[in-house]
């Protein structure tokens, strides 16, 4: 008997491949001698993950990771294309194949485990499924152990795996020297919660090779987040779950259930990192069907003030930015004013920006922060007494501009989550279609996380409740973001990095130049992210020790750069008036046919060049780090027999980040597809080119 059955799961051990469909990417599966499921990924000849073991740590439960044997595989393959209703592109080509492996405990109580491996030419990505079984309801996860054998030691861009914000500066070291505990108790970030040595996802690594590697993971529904915690001496990653210290586990769920797909991105040069659309391909398709009730768009709004100082969201002007930057005195001077607001639509409805965000418009700020007790703090429609919001709406409507509402929850999300209905009401009454929301300081209740179960249900249940009312989330204080925009179109854009607002409050000098040409390889390739571009006035008014680490040329690159359906032109009307280079934010689009990365390395710099959905005009943006630098460009993927009215926007002969950040020069040209351009980016700077059909 027993010879047999080790014959049996012998013959059963595998190995099973699965090829992406141009052969470049591989997996391979299968069981070790004692029956634990490993794994191997390579990348034509070179392999990128050696062997690796999978397995859970369950509750009053022998781990879960030796002593399978193989019930069955199946092959699948997936074919299709899908639309973005707004995107990057318009067409999503989803081209794989699928490995199915059904194992099953060799002993009593033989618990099942199927794992689904996926290889596309962009990457592979791989989910475990707790299928039904006899006698098992629900599983409590104390630990996911999936490994991820490196086999170098990698350049790595990551930030820690902190459980509560993404908001740290990126760190570039070898994978050897991810040192994450030092950044625990960070002075200037609201909450940290560091408590291994772990990064977040997506993090980006370079191979000896040129090869660019990228971890994440997709369809992040009713789990906890993953950080990966890192063996700096054997090179080994390994899935660390946010956890709860209230509920003293990491994930329950009931069977039968699936995981998200732990994904790995890889290409042969950074650029096609970026193309790469792994991540919204392993979500499933749309469920909210029509959703043309929400249009991108550009917007401005009262932020930028409160950020610099200038004024507050609070009503009696007893707290601002500074209450929690530096403890300076208040100065009483509220944004959300009627009048305020009336004011940037005039100059919205003018210059073809569309929607106005208004934030301290409702009454609670007086407690947002600094305060435990932070219940019942805010109810999402009380307008303060010199804030008309059906007024400003009316006013809005009349001029073609859209109120953004704002939700800030200073996160106590039973607050929200008992106020969802009533908030989202209004905002349908009013003809409201998106919403800014936002999760500042430590969760209510004590020892949830932002990134756990708990934390990802809620936000999921905000876009679903938000869905039935045809709103729109940006969500700020995010949990990651892991394709489920597909899904839930509703899910527009979110935070979940170190914006704009760190160079207002010029935390640790503000961001410095290197960060975007990071993000653009990091956090970009989780989805859409509201950073808030376009600051004119670079040296920030009334704080003269700070300022914003780019040239304005950069500014406007990033409409084009950073990816959003939403962006906002974050800067006061006042700085934009009289600005020929404000053309530019002006005429950018907002959502794409198609996207370009023409060319980029990571921490470096970029080039993405994107086609307007509709006109057909291109708009191209490139952004430098701290080192000046040539740019080479051909124009040829733009259609042959069109030309194009080009508007170059690029650094003046002499601009420097530093010393002379809005030196502009402003140049008119045809471009055709034979045009090939040279452009000089000047220390912290960029271009941006707008491409009009000539007729
Ligand atoms: C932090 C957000 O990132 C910022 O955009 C917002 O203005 C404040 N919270 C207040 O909600
Ligand atoms: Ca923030």
């Amino acid at each position: 008997m027993l010879l047999f059955a080790i014959i049996t799961s012998c013959k059963k051990a595998g190995p099973i491949s699965v090829e992406s469909p141009d052969k470049a990417n591989s997996i391979t599966f299968q069981l070790t001698e004692s029956g634990e499921p490993v794994y191997t990924v390579s990348h034509g000849e070179e392999v990128i993950i050696a062997e690796s073991k999978m397995g859970f740590d369950l509750k009053d439960q022998e781990t879960l990771s030796s002593g399978f044997s193989i019930l069955g595989t199946e092959l699948n393959a997936i074919n299709e294309t899908w639309e973005m209703p707004w995107g990057e592109q318009r067409e999503v080509v989803n081209h794989g194949n699928e490995l199915v492996v059904m194992l099953e405990e060799n002993t009593t109580p033989n618990r099942k485990l199927n794992v689904y491996f996926r290889a596309y030419d962009d990457g592979i990505a791989f989910r475990y499924e707790f299928p039904e079984q006899e006698g098992v309801d629900s599983l409590t996860i104390m630990d996911e152990n999936t490994e991820f054998q490196l086999t170098g030691d990698h350049m790595a861009w990551w930030i820690p795996g902190d459980w509560d914000i993404y908001e740290h500066l990126y760190n570039t070291t070898k994978v050897s020297e991810i040192d994450a505990l030092s950044k625990r108790d960070h002075p200037n970030l609201k909450q940290t919660t560091i408590p291994e040595n772990a990064v977040n996802t997506p993090v980006t690594m370079r191979m000896d090779s040129g090869t660019h590697l990228s971890f994440h993971e997709a369809n992040l529904t009713d789990y906890s987040g993953m950080t990966l915690k890192v063996d700096p001496q054997s090179l080994k990653l390994t899935s660390e779950l946010v956890g709860s210290a209230r509920r003293g586990y990491k994930v329950k769920r009931t069977l039968p259930f699936k995981t998200p797909w732990r994904t790995i991105q890889i290409a042969d040069n950074a650029a096609d990192l970026i193309e790469s659309n792994l991540i919204v391909n392993l979500n499933e398709p749309n469920k909210l069907g029509d959703v043309s009730w929400f249009e991108p768009q550009k917007y401005m709004g009262i932020w930028w003030e409160m950020h610099v100082g200038t004024s507050t969201w609070d009503y009696a002007g007893s707290q601002d930015m500074n209450t929690f930057t530096k403890n300076t005195k208040p100065h009483g001077n509220h944004g959300a004013t009627t009048e305020n607001t009336k004011r940037y639509i005039d100059f919205a409805a003018k210059n073809n920006i569309k929607g106005i965000l208004v934030e301290g418009w409702n009454t609670g700020w007086e407690r947002w922060i600094g305060f435990e007790d932070r219940e019942g703090v805010f109810d999402f429609i009380t307008p303060y007494p010199d804030y008309d919001l059906k007024e400003v709406v009316r006013y809005g409507k009349e001029k073609g501009v859209d109120i953004i509402m704002h939700h800030e929850t200073s996160a106590a999300p039973r607050t929200y989550e008992q106020q969802l209905d009533t908030a989202y009401a209004l905002m349908k009454d009013l003809g409201i279609h998106s919403v800014k929301t936002g999760y500042v300081g430590k969760i209510i209740p004590n020892g949830e996380y932002h990134h756990g179960q708990w934390m990802v249900n809620h936000y999921r249940k905000v876009l679903e409740t938000a869905a039935q009312y045809d709103i729109a989330i940006n969500a700020h204080e995010p949990i990651k973001a892991t394709g489920i925009r597909r899904t839930y179109p509703n899910a527009i854009s979110r935070e979940g990095l170190r914006g704009q607002e760190f160079n207002a409050w010029a935390i640790e000098g503000g961001n410095p130049p290197e960060h975007l040409p990071i993000v653009a390889f990091t956090r970009m390739l989780a989805g859409p992210i509201d950073f808030t571009p376009g600051v004119f006035e670079i040296d920030l008014p009334g704080k003269p020790e700070n300022q914003v680490n780019t040239t304005l040329a950069q500014q406007l690159a990033l409409f084009v750069v950073i990816y959003s359906p939403i962006q906002m032109a974050c800067d006061f009307p006042e700085n934009y008036e009289g600005q020929p280079a404000f053309q530019f934010i002006r005429d950018v689009g907002v959502d794409w046919e198609q996207t370009k990365v023409l060319n980029g390395e990571v921490g470096d710099f970029v080039t993405i060049a994107r086609e307007e959905r509709e006109t057909g005009n291109w708009f191209v943006g490139g952004i430098t780090d701290e080192n000046a630098r040539e740019i080479s460009l051909s124009f040829d993927f733009l259609p042959e027999g069109q030309s194009y009215n080009a508007i170059i926007y690029k650094d003046g002969p002499d601009a420097h980040y530093k010393d002379n950040p809005t030196a502009v020069s402003i140049e008119e040209m045809e471009i055709n597809t034979t045009t090939s351009l040279t452009l000089n980016l000047a220390e912290g700077g960029g271009f941006a080119i707008s491409l009009i059909k000539s007729e």
